[in-house]
C-alpha cells in the first residue's frame, strides 16, 4: 500500500494512474478506522482497478474546539488496518495546507435545503465544512467512483447534491451500515462506551426495527410517542431527536404518501457519546 503525505506526490501518482486508464475508487475518512470503513473499500474493490483511502480530521466540520480535540487519532494503527484489509492500494494523508491553501475556512453551499434538516439543525455549519473538504478531496483524487456510508445518510445525500451541482465527474455510491453483532451501528465513538453501555446501546437499532414494524400500521405521531417512551426508560441515555423523513428531501413527514420512500433517523446520547443511526422503512 502506497502512502502519500503531500498534495504534490499524491497528484503525480493520480495523474500516472489516470494516464494508464485505471478506474479509481475512493472513500475519504477521518481515521479511527473500523470495519464500517473497510466495508467501503470492499465495495470499491469490486468495481475499480485502484482503491484509494484518505485520512484527514477536518477541522471545519466540527462545531466546537473540544469535539475536534477529543477526536481519536492513531494514524499508525489506521495504516495497519488499511494494509491488513487488502482492499486498499494507496492512502492520502494530507496536511491542512494541502486542502486549505487559503486557511481553514468553509465555503458556503446551497444543498437545496438538505443542509437545514436533522444534523443541520443540531450542528450548524457542519455540512459546509463537510462539503468544502469533500469537494477538494474529490478534485484531488479524481475518482470514477466514491463511496460513503449510509450511516451518515444526510451526508451521503448532501454529497450527491454537491456532485450534481458542481458537475463533478464522479459517481457517488451509498454503502449499507455495518453493525456490531448486537446491531449497534459501528462507529469510532463506540470505543468510548463501557462494555455495559455498548450492550445497552443495542436498544437504538432495536427501536428502529420496531419502528419498521409499526410503519403504516400506526400513525407517525404514535410512533414518535412510543420511541420517546422507550428512551425515557433507558438509564444514561437521552434521545436528541427521532424523525421519520422522506428519503429524497430529508424533510420530516407526519403522513405517509404513496410513491415516496421513508427512513427513520435517530440520535441518542449515551452519557456524553453521541450515537447516530437510521433504517430504511419498508
Ligand atoms: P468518518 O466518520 O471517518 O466516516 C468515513 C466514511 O465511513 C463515511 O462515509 C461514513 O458514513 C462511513 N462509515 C462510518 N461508519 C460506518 C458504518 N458503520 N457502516 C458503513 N459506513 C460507515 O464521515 C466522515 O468521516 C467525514 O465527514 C468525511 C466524509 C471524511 C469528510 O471529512
Amino acid at each position: 500500500m502506497k502512502i502519500f503525505k503531500s498534495k504534490k506526490t499524491f497528484h503525480d501518482y493520480i495523474e500516472r494512474q489516470r494516464e494508464m486508464g485505471k478506474k479509481i475508487g475512493f472513500a475519504p475518512t477521518m481515521g479511527a478506522l473500523h470495519q464500517g470503513h473497510i466495508s467501503l473499500y470492499e465495495a470499491a474493490s469490486k468495481e475499480n482497478d485502484l482503491v484509494i483511502s484518505s485520512i484527514f480530521v477536518n477541522p471545519t466540520q466540527f462545531n466546537n474546539a473540544a469535539d475536534l480535540e477529543k477526536y481519536p487519532r492513531n494514524v499508525e494503527k489506521d495504516l495497519k488496518i488499511l494494509e491488513n484489509s487488502n482492499f486498499v492500494d494507496a492512502v492520502y494523508l494530507p496536511e491542512v495546507s494541502d486542502l486549505y491553501p487559503n486557511g481553514l475556512q468553509s465555503k458556503s453551499y446551497d444543498f437545496d435545503g438538505l443542509e437545514n434538516e436533522m444534523e443541520g439543525k443540531f450542528r450548524p455549519g457542519h455540512f459546509n465544512g463537510v462539503g468544502t473538504v469533500v469537494e477538494e478531496l474529490l478534485r484531488q483524487a479524481q475518482p470514477d467512483h466514491a463511496y460513503f456510508g449510509e450511516k451518515d445518510f444526510q451526508q451521503l445525500a448532501i454529497i450527491k447534491k454537491l456532485v450534481e451541482k458542481l458537475k463533478l465527474p464522479v459517481k457517488i455510491h451509498g454503502v449499507a451500515i455495518y453493525r456490531e453483532a448486537n446491531g449497534l451501528a459501528m462507529s469510532s465513538r463506540n470505543e468510548r462506551l463501557s462494555s455495559e453501555q455498548r450492550e445497552a446501546s443495542k436498544v437504538i437499532h432495536e427501536t428502529l426495527l420496531k419502528v419498521n414494524e409499526w410503519f403504516r400500521i400506526i400513525t407517525i405521531s404514535e410512533i414518535n410517542q412510543r420511541v420517546k417512551e422507550i428512551f425515557e426508560d433507558q438509564r444514561g441515555m437521552v434521545l436528541e431527536y427521532f424523525e421519520i423523513a422522506d428519503e429524497q428531501t430529508l424533510k420530516e413527514t407526519d403522513f405517509f404518501y404513496a410513491g415516496h420512500q421513508y427512513r427513520a433517523f435517530i440520535v441518542v446520547f449515551v452519557n456524553d457519546v453521541r450515537l447516530i443511526d437510521n433504517v430504511h422503512l419498508d
